[in-house]
């Protein structure tokens, strides 16, 4: 399952997708930290992007690696604290503008989710990466807001220093600017997008609004297989029965069990009968088989 999650800066898209995934239990991904690193890369070897040739063999040379604790490291060296810098943002901005450049990078950000579920951010995931995700999500909010939350983290990032908080709005404001009117795939929101407005909704309340967008998981064949034996199992020697179904509504739910006994999250999967998503202790999903199953 891919969800998308587009939008201009400042609108939560980074914590949104974070907290999503981690949810969710699947993958990650920071498209925007993939343009920044190349535009850190570009700035390090002194390339000028408009020189499409000299580019391109720079990107030959671009070897990103993006560590599980979500750390930046490229031609060996951990640029994570670099990417948020002023200069980044800018230069990030300018190199998206190039059709070769989002070319090689829109294979190199498909190449990341292949064969995995993941929540993806960006600025063209879901028009022009995976136009085909299940859940298409386009944050925005309003310019103030957006500015705000800009000025919070940069304060939280870098201590030290001091933000202007007009400077920052004139900036963002000239950066979505060119994101959303740039020739090749521009920042744009297209009819299949679920827009949310987050100037005045808590993170909890955007993550609801795009739980409740995810479509229910159809039981894949093996899951069922496993379904279905263990039912009988449980049905014959355990006299297992479910109470209270008439509780259960439609729509997005945490379902916990309580571990009174270890066949607890068992019965209560049995009980629920379409497949759940599983969250566990993570030692549970490095068994691959058993991963495979609850994933
Ligand atoms: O989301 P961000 O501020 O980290 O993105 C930095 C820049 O990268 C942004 O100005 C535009 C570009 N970008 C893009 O063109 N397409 C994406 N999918 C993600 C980012």
């Amino acid at each position: 399952m891919i969800i998308t999650i587009d939008g201009p800066s400042g609108t939560g898209k980074s914590t949104t997708a974070k907290r999503l995934a981690s949810a969710l239990q699947i993958a990650y991904l920071d498209t925007g930290a993939i343009y920044r690193s190349l535009a850190w890369f570009f700035l390090e070897e002194k390339i000028d992007p408009a020189n499409e040739a000299e580019g391109k063999k720079a990107l030959k040379r671009f070897h990103l690696e993006i560590t599980e604790d979500e750390n930046y490291i490229v031609s060996g060296k951990n640029i994570t604290k670099e990417l948020r810098k002023e200069k980044i943002s800018t230069l990030s901005s300018t190199v998206s503008a190039f059709p070769y450049i989002r070319k090689h990078l829109r294979k190199i950000q498909r190449g990341c989710m292949s064969k995995r579920s993941g929540v993806v951010e960006g600025r063209d995931i879901g028009s022009a990466v995976f136009p085909k995700a299940d859940v298409k999500i386009f944050l925005t909010a309003s310019l103030a807001s957006r500015a705000k939350r800009r000025h919070l983290q940069l304060k939280e990032q870098f201590p030290d220093q001091d933000f202007s908080l007009k400077d920052i709005e004139e900036k963002l404001d000239q950066r979505d600017q060119a994101d959303s009117t740039r020739a090749s795939c521009p920042l744009k929101k297209t009819s299949d997008m679920y827009v949310i407005d987050t100037t005045n909704l808590s993170l909890e309340e955007v993550l609801i609004a795009i739980l409740h967008r995810i479509p229910r998981k159809k039981m894949r064949f093996f899951y069922r297989m496993i379904f279905q034996i263990a039912w009988g199992i449980f049905r014959c020697f355990y006299r297992f029965r479910v109470y209270g179904k008439q509780h259960l509504f439609a729509g997005p739910a945490l379902v916990i069990a309580n571990h009174t006994s270890y066949f607890d999250p068992h019965m209560t999967v049995l009980a629920m009968k379409e497949e759940l998503h599983i969250l566990a202790r993570n030692t549970l999903f490095r068994q691959k088989l058993l991963a495979s199953l609850i994933l």
